[in-house]
């Protein structure tokens, strides 16, 4: 009966226990689940684009190579979440269509530029940094094949941060305009990475009902704080300012203070109009297009297989 799966449902979640594929689940989590798993995985593809730029012009084979592998992480990670949604009864074709076509939204961090080499740097210590701490309390997140992604990506994720951070310790030892280029990648990666946590809570659409069911376990003011507490210290040992003025210490609540983030900038960047969102689905949508034949003759070639092992 209706009644019986649906308090079965509620049990799950209210033991802590996993939702699995194949478990009744309500209309409203499962459309919740696609959604933020296809941008999640919208935003692993399209977050190759900013550093991708840099493998050609990486200055030195190591740089190079280290470089390479994240982005080749990012595709993996990518594809592991469409995986993730296919297990909802999404189709992958259909959820790049809606991507292509702005139906569905990417994170708003990669809709800027990456305009020098201590950028690659800043977005693995920032960004990679903002993502591992959203990302490792979604390893309980309570639909099983998420959260379990979650657990690789998470580690890979912490390579990359570690990464972005030794470049920018090895960037800081050398020339004062080296220095000066990572202080400069930090003022403009600051406040986005801030925005990458979402609105405010009193804003936020889904954070209340998505608490209620464990997809997410903090909302997005609490772990955006936990981020500010955070890098604070490793931005001291880096020897960088983060730009903000009113950043400080508040012992009374036994954590940093921080200044107004500029709302109307995430919203203008969600909506399609920051620095690089036209940029970044053409380039999506070029790549997509390119690839039509490889997509057809695997497509053929599984036809014949299939073929073959009926005769
Ligand atoms: N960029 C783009 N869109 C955003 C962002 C952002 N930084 N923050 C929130 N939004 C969107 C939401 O998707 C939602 O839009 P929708 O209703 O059209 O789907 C709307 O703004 C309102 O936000 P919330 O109600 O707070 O949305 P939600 O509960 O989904 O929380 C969050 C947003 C925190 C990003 C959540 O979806 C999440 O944890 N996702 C998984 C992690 C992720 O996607 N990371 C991607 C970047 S990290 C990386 O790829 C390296």
């Amino acid at each position: 009966p209706a009644d019986g799966v649906e308090a079965h449902f509620e049990r799950t979640i209210e033991r802590d226990q996993r939702v699995e594929p194949r478990d009744w689940m309500p209309g409203r989590y499962r459309t919740t689940m696609v959604r933020q798993i296809a941008q999640h995985a919208h935003s692993e593809i399209i977050g190759m684009q900013p550093e991708g730029a840099w493998i050609t012009r990486a200055p030195s084979l190591r740089r190079k190579a280290i470089l390479l592998a994240k982005v080749q992480d990012e595709a993996g990670h990518g594809l592991y979440l469409y995986s993730a949604a296919e297990t909802l009864g999404a189709d992958r074709a259909d959820l790049t269509r809606r991507l292509i076509s702005g139906r569905q939204k990417y994170s708003s961090i990669f809709n800027y530029p990456t305009t020098t080499f201590a950028d690659v740097g800043v977005i693995g210590w920032l960004v990679d940094g903002a993502a591992i701490c959203n990302q490792v309390p979604l390893c309980r997140s309570s639909y099983g094949p998420y959260a379990r992604a979650m657990v690789r990506i998470c580690k890979e994720e912490s390579f990359h941060q570690r990464q972005g951070y030794e470049m920018l310790m090895c960037l800081m030892r050398g020339t004062p305009a080296q220095r000066e280029m990572v202080q400069d990648a930090v003022d403009r990666w600051w406040w986005p990475s801030l925005m990458m946590f979402g609105p405010p809570d009193a804003d936020s659409t889904h954070t209340a009902q998505s608490m209620a069911w464990k997809i997410k376990r903090h909302t997005n003011d609490e772990l955006r704080q936990r981020f500010v507490d955070m890098t604070v210290p490793q931005a001291r040992a880096l020897g960088v300012t983060l730009p903000d003025p009113d950043l400080r210490w508040n012992e009374e609540r036994g954590h940093h203070d921080f200044g107004e983030i500029d709302w109307s900038e995430l919203k203008r960047v969600i909506s399609g109009d920051g620095p690089c969102n036209a940029e970044r689905i053409e380039v999506r949508r070029a790549a997509h297009e390119d690839g039509a034949w490889v997509r057809e003759a695997a497509a053929a070639h599984a036809a014949k297989q299939a073929d073959t092992a009926g005769r």
